[in-house]
């Protein structure tokens, strides 16, 4: 398999979140999340997992973090858990729930890691979901704001690059709109607030981490996917178009030209939420850097029977283990592998949003994992993550700002509805034992860093 190569300085990581991998999910005066009672919940999770342990590293960060460096890696994204720091998500801090981010940190630099931090990934203090509703609630932007000081005034000395938000989009779709994820709610006027409310959220969090220490840099991480008309009609390439600005345009020209796109916001006109005069331009001010997340394509059609938008996606199949349909491969989640849309959706941004700073915050894949004589051979993540490097490497070379890319993800950890099911790691986990074992695809990631130019 070919090496990419690239610029001198650019930052090899890899990227998880809270959640999915700490634990200790009441431990220390850990308030719950929303995601701890989604999960305790009958009939939520396809394997009925919970994250109460997931990969442990609440109580052991030392195993991964020495991981981390033997790979070579040297940027580690993680997430804070919102209700670590502030159990009832706003009011008094605890402490312990700091400390442990402090010694996080603080272990990483002495390995040379710069850590990337992720303020908000999707783990909402379910006391504030019981408040006021989380981000369906405006209030839940000044709260958000409020907790990114907390923590930017402890960290913030060493921690140089701050990511305000996971996947916007992903929160309120999943959580609000077709209620897969926390809080299973399914509710359209809901989503546009909770969209709004978190862009909003970051806007206001952007600025009071900047006032806090000057030195550091603040970004926002988006999922964009190329959406495609799944036929050459007009309708169903108008339905590409409203597909692209729901999934896509709505958060990256909210962020970078301070609008909401049409023709969908003039769909969305019932459904929108209250913007004030002042919004767009907390939510559009300049980010030093754009996180991208990057998985695989969309095929959108015409949908009458959708309210609104009139579109329906599909991009997955059901398959629950790696496939090929028509000559294209699938992930064991269901993803098409199409690395040509990394390349495409980094010239994208390139040409419509300025050239920004971009960093790849998430790219990876799930495939079916097995332990054979203390190995884990894993050729297909390995081909699967030689090719969409060589995508942004080649989008380097055609001018694109890219400085960083993380894989999703380090080690194997809780993914969401599917539970334990899905592997996504460079280090595969037992999770009866805790035991670590690297894959095939984690020694092929650290030669493909060695040979660096
Ligand atoms: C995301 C999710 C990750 C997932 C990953 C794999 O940001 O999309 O944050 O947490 O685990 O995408 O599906």
């Amino acid at each position: 398999m070919t090496c990419p190569q690239f610029p001198a300085g650019f930052l090899f990581g890899t990227a998880t979140a809270a959640f999915q991998i700490e634990g200790g999910w009441n431990e220390d005066g850990k308030g719950p999340s929303t995601w701890d009672t989604f999960t305790h919940q009958r009939g939520k999770i396809r394997t009925g997992d919970t994250a109460e342990v997931a990969c442990d590293t609440y109580h052991d960060l030392q195993t991964d973090i020495d991981l981390m460096a033997d790979l070579g890696l040297n940027a580690y994204r993680f997430s804070i858990a919102w209700p670590r720091v502030l159990p009832s998500g706003k009011g008094s801090v605890n402490a312990k729930g700091l400390d442990y981010y402090d010694r996080l940190v603080d272990d990483l630099c002495a390995k040379n890691i710069a850590p990337f931090v992720t303020l908000f990934h999707w783990d909402m203090p379910q006391a504030l979901q019981d408040d006021i509703g989380g981000f369906a609630r405006r209030e839940c932007a000044d709260h958000f704001a409020d907790y990114a000081e907390v923590v930017a005034k402890r960290l913030g000395d060493r921690v140089k690059n701050w990511i305000t938000l996971n996947e916007p989009w992903e929160h309120a779709c999943f959580g609000f709109l077709l209620g897969n994820h926390a809080p299973g709610q399914r509710n359209p006027w809901t989503y546009f607030r909770v969209a709004h409310h978190q862009l909003l959220g970051h806007g206001l969090a952007l600025e009071r981490i900047r006032s806090i220490s000057p030195d550091v840099r603040v970004g926002v991480t988006l999922s964009v996917s190329p959406i495609f008309p799944k036929t050459a009609r007009p309708r169903d390439r108008r339905a590409a178009l409203i597909g692209d600005q729901f999934f896509n345009g709505f958060y990256l020209d909210a962020v970078f030209k301070g609008a909401y796109p049409d023709p969908l916001w003039s769909r969305a006109r019932l459904l929108r939420p209250k913007v004030r005069p002042e919004d767009m331009r907390i939510i559009s001010r300049p980010i030093d850097f754009l996180g991208l997340n990057y998985y695989s394509r969309e095929f959108a059609r015409y949908a009458w029977y959708v309210p609104f938008v009139q579109f329906w996606v599909d991009g997955k199949t059901t398959a629950d283990h790696e496939t090929v349909i028509d000559g294209m491969p699938y992930t064991s989640s269901g993803r098409e592998v199409y690395p040509a849309g990394l390349f495409d959706c980094l010239l994208r941004i390139k040409r419509d949003y300025g050239n920004p700073i971009i960093y790849i915050t998430e790219n990876g894949a799930a495939f079916t994992d097995m332990v054979e004589n203390d190995r884990v051979h894993d050729p297909l993540r390995v081909s699967y993550l030689a090719r969409y490097l060589g995508e942004a490497a080649r989008a380097i070379r055609d001018g694109v700002n890219l400085q960083g890319y993380f894989i999703w993800t380090l080690m194997d950890n809780f993914e969401w509805q599917e539970g334990f099911s899905k592997r996504f790691g460079l280090v595969y986990v037992d999770f009866a034992t805790q035991r670590r074992i690297i894959k095939d695809s984690g020694y092929w990631v650290r030669d493909m860093i060695r040979s660096q130019g």
